[in-house]
């Protein structure tokens, strides 16, 4: 079992260019299946879940080729309707595949997704938006059959902005015969990038605040995209900069996808610089608690909420932080209390005492972000701090250890 081995109090400085977002590159490999024709991405991030994504392509008939953080995908020697059970059950993105299939093929088997502990994740509103584009769907012993002469564009209100069903009704909806009036879209950046990628491939596609307008084409052609940076990688290395109080940039970022986790780190009284495709974080300044509540985008993201409360943990006073997106975003508590943080959980709320220093301990991720959290917090404690359970974070952060070295922190990657 591997592990990572963390000696904590060491100022870390230096400079940290961010990867691609994850979750805008997944959905644009996903995207490659509209078309026959091939789809460059660029600044695609070395991850688990991308592999397991182009896995999935490959699997459907796909041909991959993915070199360094540059991946084409192109038409193999045909397309298959089945998408690969066990890809789609390790990761819940790899269930966005079912739009493009039903509206590429009239058909697709897909497994009901998998993928990080957050609560109940359903999948409702993808398959209540594919039977209002017109799709027959059943579900039998936990995969999903679906069907469909031709898609036909439709309105669809979504009751929450959910990421993933917007870009499963963006993909279908692009091949629809007809015009789909999406209202209360998602429209986090990478739900916007895919929007891009989509309108390169040919696709009519108006988005007006949270109101997305689709023109369904015959076809989508090929095209070539870079994704946009990862503003949760970035978030987590600033947090680490910060809790470290070092001096860290993130280079090659959009600030402004940033604005909301940074309006609360500049609330805290971390001293930081903003520049447009860079951040810095400084030491100085007085640190003081705060409450955030996450939200759909452009609120604060719930992907930085576990690392953000590794933050406060080290802020003497009372901060809170409230969960709205996730009932169980809360699984990294456990085991930062095991490190000293005094937090106590009220229903979707969180009240974090402050310490003066976290102590070390042996955790465990339980998903991508809390395993994010409890590395920030080996940073700051006393000791030797060994987190297990690495696959978790490798499905979100590339080269995490590497890049915390260049940064001056004394962390190894052990395989016991
Ligand atoms: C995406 O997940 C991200 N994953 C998540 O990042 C991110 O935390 C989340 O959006 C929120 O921003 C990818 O983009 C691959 P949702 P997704 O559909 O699409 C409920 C990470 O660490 N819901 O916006 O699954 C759902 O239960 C991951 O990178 C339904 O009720 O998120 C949740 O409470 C973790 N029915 C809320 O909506 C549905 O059909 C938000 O989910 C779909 C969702």
């Amino acid at each position: 079992m591997e592990s990572l081995r963390i000696e904590g109090g060491v100022p870390l400085s230096g400079t940290v260019r961010i990867d691609g977002a994850k979750n805008a590159a997944l959905p644009a490999c996903v995207a490659a299946l509209l078309t026959d024709e091939p789809i460059v991405l660029h600044r695609v991030p070395q991850l688990r879940d991308v592999s397991t994504i182009l896995y999935t392509l490959g699997a459907l008939g796909k041909r991959v080729v993915r070199h360094g953080d540059h991946v084409a995908i192109a038409a193999g020697s045909g397309l298959s309707s089945e998408a690969d059970p066990y890809s789609v059950r390790q990761m819940r993105a790899s269930f966005l595949v079912l739009g493009p299939l039903v509206a590429r093929l009239g058909e697709a088997v897909v497994p009901l997704p998998g993928g990080c502990r957050l609560g109940a994740r359903p999948i409702d509103l993808h398959l209540r938006a594919l039977r209002t584009l017109g799709a027959r769907i059943e579900e039998r012993e936990g995969i999903v059959h679906a069907r469909a002469e031709r898609l036909h564009g439709a309105r669809i209100d979504l009751p929450l902005p959910s990421v993933g069903a917007t870009e499963q009704i963006l993909m279908a909806a692009s091949l629809a015969a007809g015009e789909t009036v999406l209202t209360n879209a998602s429209i986090e950046p990478e739900v916007l990038d895919l929007v891009r990628l989509l309108q390169e491939m040919g696709a009519e596609i108006g988005v007006s605040g949270r109101e997305m307008r689709i023109v369904g084409r015959e076809r989508l052609h090929a095209a070539e995209h870079t994704v946009i940076p990862d503003r949760h990688e970035a978030g987590t290395y600033l947090l680490a900069g910060a809790i470290t109080k070092g001096r860290v940039t993130v280079s090659g970022v959009e600030s402004d996808a940033l604005k909301a986790f940074l309006g609360a780190l500049r609330e805290t009284g971390t001293r930081i610089l903003v520049e447009e495709d860079a951040v810095t974080v400084e030491p100085g300044g007085t640190a003081r608690p705060i409450s955030i509540a996450t939200a759909p985008y452009p609120g604060f993201p719930t992907d930085l909420h576990p690392q953000f409360a590794a933050y406060l943990s080290t802020i003497p006073g009372l901060s809170r932080i409230e969960e709205r997106i996730f009932e169980s975003r809360f699984a990294y508590v456990d085991a930062l209390c095991a490190m000293g943080a005094q937090l106590s959980r009220t229903g979707t709320t969180l009240t974090i005492e402050g310490v003066e220093t976290l102590r070390s301990a042996a955790v465990s991720a339980t998903d991508i972000r809390a395993g994010a959290a409890l590395v920030l917090a080996g940073l700051a404690a006393e000791g030797y701090t060994c987190v297990t359970e690495l696959e978790h974070i490798d499905r979100g952060y590339s080269c995490l250890e590497g890049k915390l070295e260049n940064l001056g922190a004394r962390i190894e990657r052990r395989s016991d």
